[in-house]
């Protein structure tokens, strides 16, 4: 039993470094993620922890660093894989009014807060035709002249964050577009009032979301990387 699981995690693993060529995995954060795995896993890995133990009944955490964090690591990174396929990012900015009254520390860290990822940020100033782009789909709205003009007005943070949902949730974060409909507790209903000023933006939808995170950031702008928490954000049990 113990075998074969050691085989395939070291075929996870094995598979993993051939794919990601990621050393940093197989050193200090790789003993993280056994630890991890061993104090979250409820059926197979205290069988694999139980091999650590010298004949006086210690634990040796050399021994298990060493022989055990590759398959642990490897758990854990089936886990990641498994939650891979349902990512997604999401553009969001908060507009000229958010950044001028200082929310941009309260905004971040409601989205920082649910366990959303932040891969890409910048404050810029926009112009009023690259506001026109940003907004096309309300051109025949007679509020549109003014939107771009407003959205050009000073520095917009721009912003890419990643997660499961996070399209559909961000914009629940966000609540509705009119502040005076916003439910209290979202980012609208908390802290605005009208809807010429409602803070910030969200991509409406998977196809809107590319079309913006590729209008404001060059690729190599947007980052990819494994955080820390994501390991304690996602998982199944
Ligand atoms: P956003 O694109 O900024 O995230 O806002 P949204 O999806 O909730 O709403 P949308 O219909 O896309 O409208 C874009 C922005 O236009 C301004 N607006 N003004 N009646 C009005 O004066 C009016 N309606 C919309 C708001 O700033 C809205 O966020
Ligand atoms: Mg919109």
């Amino acid at each position: 039993m113990t075998t074969q699981i050691f085989r395939s995690a070291s075929r996870a693993a094995r598979s993993f470094i051939s794919k990601h060529n990621n050393p940093r995995l197989f050193s200090s954060e790789g003993r993280a993620v056994a630890a991890a795995a061993a104090v979250s896993s409820k059926g197979v890995l205290p069988a694999l922890a139980s091999f650590g133990r010298d004949n006086s009944g210690n634990t040796s955490s050399s021994w298990i660093a060493g022989a055990f964090a590759l398959p642990a690591a490897a758990y854990m990174l089936q886990d990641q894989e498994a939650h891979a396929a349902g990512m997604e990012r999401t553009f969001i900015a908060i507009k000229p009014d958010g950044v001028q009254r200082g929310l941009i520390s309260e905004i971040i860290a409601r989205f920082e807060r649910k366990g959303f990822k932040l891969v890409a940020i910048k404050l810029i100033t926009p112009t009023k035709s690259f506001a026109q782009q940003h907004y096309h789909d309300l051109k025949e709205r007679p509020f549109f002249d003014g939107l771009c003009d407003f959205l050009s007005s000073g520095p917009v943070l721009a912003m890419v964050w990643e997660g499961e949902g996070v399209i559909k949730y961000g914009r629940k974060l966000i609540g509705a577009t009119d502040p005076q409909k916003s439910e209290p507790g979202t980012i609208r209903g908390d802290l605005a009032v009208v809807v010429g000023r409602n803070i910030i933006h969200g991509s409406d939808g998977p196809e809107t979301a590319k079309d913006e995170i590729n209008l404001w950031f060059k690729p190599e702008e947007v980052t990819s990387y494994t955080s820390n928490q994501e390991k304690w954000v996602y998982g199944n049990n």
